[in-house]
C-alpha cells in the first residue's frame, strides 16, 4: 500500500483538490484507493465524499491518534493507494500524516508566499527522513505559465524535487469538487483531467514498493 500525503502549511494551495483527483485517478487506473481527510476544520474531502454518488474512492477521516489504526485496516483490506489530505497548518495531525507517508507532495501556487510557507513542510519531511516533491499547483494559465516554469526551475536549482506536471488553474477543478466529482468524471477530455492523470502516473512510477 502506498501512502501519499498532500501537505503544506499554507492554506488554499490545492492540497484537497489534488488529493481528491489523485484518489480518483488511482480508481480510474483500476486500483483500490482511499482518501483520508485529516483537516477536520475544513472537511473538504469528507464533504466531497458525501456529495458523491459512487463509493469509490473510499473516503475516511482521521486524526493523529486514529490514522495508524485506519492505515492498518486499509492495508488488511487490500487497499493499494491512500491519499492523505492534511490541514493547512503545522500541527500534530499534519505531522502524523507526514510521518505515515511514502511521499509528501507539497503543492505551491507559483507565488513567493506559497514557496516561503512551504519551508516548514520541507523541514518536517527532512527531519522525518521522508521523500517529498513540490507540485506547482493552481498555476495561472496562458502566458503566466512561464511563471510556473520559473518557480519550478528555481526550486530545482535549490535542490528540491519538483513533480513534472503543472496543475493549471481552471474553473473545472473547483466546479468538479463542488459537484462531488473529479475532473475526469466532470470532463474526461479536459486538460485538467489529463494533468491529474499524468501526475498520478508519475507518482506510480516514482513510489514503487
Ligand atoms: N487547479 C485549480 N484550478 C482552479 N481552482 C482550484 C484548483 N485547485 C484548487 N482550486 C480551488 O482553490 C481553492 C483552494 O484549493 P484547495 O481547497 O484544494 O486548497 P487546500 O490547500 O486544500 O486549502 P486549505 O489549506 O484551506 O485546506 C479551492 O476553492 C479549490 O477548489
Ligand atoms: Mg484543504
Amino acid at each position: 500500500m502506498r501512502v501519499i500525503a498532500l501537505g503544506q502549511q499554507k492554506g488554499g494551495c490545492g492540497k484537497s483538490a489534488t488529493a481528491i483527483n489523485l484518489a480518483c485517478e488511482a480508481v480510474a487506473a483500476g486500483h483500490r484507493a482511499a482518501l483520508v481527510d485529516m483537516d477536520y476544520e475544513q472537511g473538504t474531502a469528507l464533504r466531497w465524499g458525501k456529495r458523491r454518488s459512487q463509493d469509490t474512492p473510499s473516503v475516511h477521516e482521521a486524526n493523529a491518534v486514529t490514522l495508524s489504526p485506519l492505515l492498518a485496516k486499509l492495508q488488511s483490506e487490500g487497499f493499494e493507494w491512500v491519499f492523505l489530505d492534511l490541514p493547512g497548518r503545522n500541527s500534530p495531525v499534519a505531522s502524523a500524516g507526514l510521518v505515515a507517508s511514502d511521499l509528501i507532495l507539497i503543492p505551491v501556487r507559483p507565488l513567493d508566499i506559497d514557496v516561503e510557507a512551504s519551508a516548514a513542510t520541507v523541514l518536517a519531511a527532512k527531519r522525518a527522513k521522508k521523500r517529498y516533491s513540490y507540485l506547482i499547483s493552481i498555476s495561472p494559465p496562458q502566458a503566466e505559465r512561464r511563471r510556473a516554469k520559473q518557480v519550478a526551475a528555481t526550486l530545482q536549482d535549490l535542490g528540491h524535487p519538483v513533480a513534472p506536471t503543472i496543475i493549471v488553474q481552471r474553473l473545472l477543478v473547483p466546479d468538479a469538487v463542488a459537484a462531488g466529482k473529479c475532473t475526469c468524471e466532470a470532463d474526461a477530455k479536459s486538460e485538467s483531467a489529463a494533468e491529474f492523470k499524468a501526475l498520478f502516473n508519475w507518482i506510480a512510477k516514482e513510489v514503487v514498493l
